[in-house]
């Protein structure tokens, strides 16, 4: 649906880029001419994601070891990210989750989570703002969110607490850097099947055909249907669009929230019997 050259000569950091969602994001990226950093804290993870990029798609792909809750290391990896040159973009994609009931959280538990997704977020964009800005260097940032942002939700509430955090600095600096030509989006996606979120969010079979169904069009998403919307964002196709939020979820939330939404498991019988009868 792009054209091939979309991203050609943009280079790119995707954190937590060597699994899932983020790999993904990754693929279609360099099918579209961009060159990679992918970072997150597992070597052997990032240099096999690599190795299979390269080899399916002839692009640029560069590893970094990182742990994002570890700010100086952030500043080490923008660093050396940035000895081969001026990043153009950012996607804020690592994440630490899982379920639980809230009253048993630990607070190692609590900062697992909100160190990752919120200051391990807040980290990466600032070194590369910073960067951007001292160079008058236009970019893009995208966060990867998900609907409770706004919402909240039972059982992942550090999740919920950090990616309602990484939105409002998604907003607050698609203002405060605007002028300098700096655009920040996020999208919020629903269930995409990948090992990380499965395991961790719906460890029961049970738990994830209902997680995954539980929408309007009753299907779980596609990667390439989050990554096309990712190049989007990403490219200068997309030049006006900064502070915003583009849902990618099926119509989940909306079923969630709509008063009468529950109707829906009524055939045309029920609907028949309870018309009101004429006289
Ligand atoms: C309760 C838990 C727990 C669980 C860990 N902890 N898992 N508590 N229930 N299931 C507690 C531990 O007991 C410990 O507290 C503290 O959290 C830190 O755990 P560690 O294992 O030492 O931490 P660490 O190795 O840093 O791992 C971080 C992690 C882990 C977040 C806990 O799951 C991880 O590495 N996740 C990365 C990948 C990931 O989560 N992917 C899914 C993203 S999906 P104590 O006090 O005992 O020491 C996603 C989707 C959102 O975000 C929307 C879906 C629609
Ligand atoms: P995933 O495969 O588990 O991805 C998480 C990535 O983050 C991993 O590559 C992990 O690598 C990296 N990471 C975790 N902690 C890190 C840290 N401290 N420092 C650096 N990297 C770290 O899960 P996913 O499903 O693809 O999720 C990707 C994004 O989509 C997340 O932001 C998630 O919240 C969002 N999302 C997913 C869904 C879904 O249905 N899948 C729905 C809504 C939103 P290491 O473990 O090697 O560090």
């Amino acid at each position: 649906m792009f054209l091939p050259d979309l991203l050609r000569g943009k280079r790119i950091l995707i954190t937590g880029g060597g699994t899932g969602l983020g790999k993904s994001m990754g693929r279609r990226f360099l099918e579209l001419g961009a060159g990679l950093v992918i970072c997150g804290r597992r070597g052997a993870v990032l240099d096999e994601a690599a190795a299979e990029l390269r080899a399916a798609t002839g692009g640029t792909v560069a590893t970094q070891v990182c742990d994002i809750r570890d700010a100086a290391a952030v500043d080490a990896l923008i660093e050396r990210a940035w000895a081969d040159g001026p990043l153009d973009g950012l996607v804020n994609n690592a994440a630490g989750n899982f379920i639980a009931r809230s009253e048993t959280l630990s607070p190692r538990a609590v900062d697992a989570v909100l160190g990752i997704v919120l200051h391990g977020a807040a980290y990466v964009t600032l070194a590369c703002g910073r960067r951007w800005i001292a160079a008058k260097r236009p970019a893009t940032v995208l966060s990867i969110v998900t609907t409770y942002a706004w919402t909240g939700s039972a059982y992942v509430v550090p999740s919920a607490m950090a990616k309602a955090g990484v939105l409002a600095m998604t907003r607050s600096l698609a203002v405060e850097w605007g002028r300098a030509g700096i655009r920040l989006n996020a999208i919020a996606p629903g269930p995409f099947p990948t090992k990380g979120a499965w395991e961790r969010l719906v460890p029961r079979p049970d738990l994830a055909a209902e997680f995954e169904t539980r929408n309007a069009l009753g299907r779980v998403g596609k990667h390439d249907e989050l990554a096309d919307l990712a190049s989007y964002l990403m490219s200068d196709r997309s030049g006006y669009i900064t502070g915003d939020c583009i849902t990618i979820d099926g119509g989940e939330w909306l079923k969630g929230a709509g008063q009468f939404n529950f109707l829906d498991r009524l055939g045309a019988d029920d609907w028949d019997a309870m018309k009101p009868k004429k006289g």
